[in-house]
């Protein structure tokens, strides 16, 4: 098939390249002529395991574009994988999927096309987005669209960056929602190597032993958009639950890996997204539960779950920087290092990175903050422009006459620290293990004043 990619962040740009390994023509569109010259040089714009390899293994198919006019008229099957950032009252920002839109209503012509919003959307989307496309060939033709010259269906992307290609070879589901059985049988049979996982993986990716048919559900278009929201919300909920459930364990002297263990074992409850940390961050929680509640409020909805797990998670960030000032009493003049600055290990996405916020919290408080990240650092350098905050090239620098050092992301290369050699380099040797990844009696007999998150 002919597919076409507008928008070659995180989601497109994966969903085209595994398009491109099944033999698929693959058109990326972006307005970022920076990211389409990367891409024509054969280099991922964006930091994800395996993305560059896989794009190179099928480079002869991939075009890469800024014009509409060599990607649009052409395609089967239009892929909308825009940001939908969330504005200052909560709401997503629908401005690029609006431009999408109208963009292919320009390039419509006689051939049908499916169009599929793959961004997260607010419900009711993909009937405002036929509704733009139809407006857009109006505007271009002087009359509407001729019925079923295209349709739209929404296909929610559950990817999560770091192991965005697994997730998306080993899915554990696929939804597809539209009210037009043709645009259905079209999606199913573009993902007929997934659903029925009878594909020969890329050498790097192997399947995982056991993995068999992955469950495709299909919906109408508005169940297929909340399913993408509900499913974030409970990730979130998960994770803001045991937070609290940490916070309890900390003042009863009880430790919350064990509890995350010994509910996680419950098969109704399951261990996953049950780790105490600094809380969620990224790109898609936070915005994802900004948008339900906005949509909730739209409706008279409140959904007082969801706003609690949105309150519990910004505490867990005020905690740790708690833990530091109940330990030094003045945060003023103090310097504070930071281990990690991406929201999570394995990727250099810095949106809505804890990490990036507590660094903020700690300047506007006086503190001087130095951080490190193996990955996502140049990225904060050019994007996170955060005053009195020094970004350093070696981790072990961030140690150099700290009064505190924080450990925010779990990058794996943390583990092997010199951390003994490294406390002398402290002026005060308090340790603060936001993800409760290093062994604490280690660090104790290191000489550390070691702190972990609900333990
Ligand atoms: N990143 C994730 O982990 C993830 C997971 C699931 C769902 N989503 C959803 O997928 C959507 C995309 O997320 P992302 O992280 O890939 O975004 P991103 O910011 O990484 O990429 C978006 C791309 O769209 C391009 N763009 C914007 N307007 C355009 C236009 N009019 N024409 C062409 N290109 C345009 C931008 O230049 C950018 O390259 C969002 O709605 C997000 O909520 C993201």
């Amino acid at each position: 098939m002919k597919i076409t990619i507008i928008g070659s962040g995180y989601v497109g740009l994966v969903t085209g390249a595994v398009s491109a390994y099944f033999g698929h023509e693959v058109k990326f569109l972006d307005v970022d002529q920076k990211k389409i010259d990367m891409l024509r040089a054969g280099e991922s714009p964006i930091y994800e395991p395996g993305l560059t390899e896989l794009l190179r293994l099928s480079t002869s198919r991939i075009y890469c574009t800024t014009d509409g006019a060599e990607a649009l008229p052409e395609a089967d099957i239009i892929f909308i994988t825009v940001g939908t950032p969330f504005l200052p009252d909560g709401s997503p920002n629908m401005q690029y999927v609006r431009e999408c839109a109208w963009e292919i209503g320009q390039y419509l012509n006689g051939k049908y096309k499916l169009i599929v919003n793959k961004s997260t959307v607010p419900i009711g989307s993909g009937n405002w987005v036929e509704s733009i496309i139809c407006d857009s060939y109006e505007d271009r033709h002087g009359h509407l669209p001729d019925t079923g010259n295209f349709s739209v269906a929404s296909n929610p992307e559950f990817l999560k960056e770091g192991t965005a290609l697994h997730d998306t070879f080993y899915p554990d589901r696929i939804v597809i929602g539209s009210g037009d059985t043709r645009a259905i049988s079209l999606l199913s049979e573009l993902y007929r190597p997934l659903l029925n996982q009878d594909f020969m993986p890329p050498s790097f990716l192997p399947r995982p032993d056991n993995f068999g048919a992955a469950p495709l559900v299909t919906t109408d278009l508005a169940s297929a958009e909340m399913i993408k929201y509900a499913a974030n919300a409970f990730l979130t909920v998960k994770i803001s639950f045991i937070n609290e459930m940490a916070f309890l364990a900390s003042k009863v002297g009880a430790d919350v890996r064990q509890i995350s263990k010994g509910i996680g074992l419950d098969s109704r409850i399951g261990p996953r997204f049950l780790q105490a940390g600094l809380g969620w961050g990224g790109s898609c929680f936070g915005k994802d539960t900004s948008a339900l509640i906005s949509m909730g409020n739209e409706y008279g909805t409140k959904l007082h779950i969801v706003e609690a797990a949105r309150q519990v998670n910004c505490m867990q960030r005020e905690r740790a920087i708690e833990t530091i000032q109940n330990e030094l009493k003045i945060i003023k003049g103090r310097t504070v290092g930071i281990l990690g600055l991406a929201f999570k290990p394995n990727t250099d996405d810095l949106r809505d990175s804890p990490a990036l916020d507590i660094a903020k919290r700690l300047t506007i408080r006086g503190a001087k903050v130095t951080a490190h990240d193996p990955v996502a650092l140049e990225r904060a350098r050019d994007e996170a422009r955060l005053p009195g905050v020094c970004y350093k090239d070696d981790p072990t620098d961030v140690f150099n006459g700290s009064d505190a050092v924080i450990l925010a992301t779990e990058w794996e290369e943390y583990r092997g620290l010199p951390y003994a050699q490294l406390r002398e380099r402290m002026k005060t040797p308090l340790l603060v293990d936001g993800r409760n990844f290093l062994d604490s009696g280690e660090m104790e007999s290191c000489g550390y004043r070691y702190y972990g998150v609900g333990r």
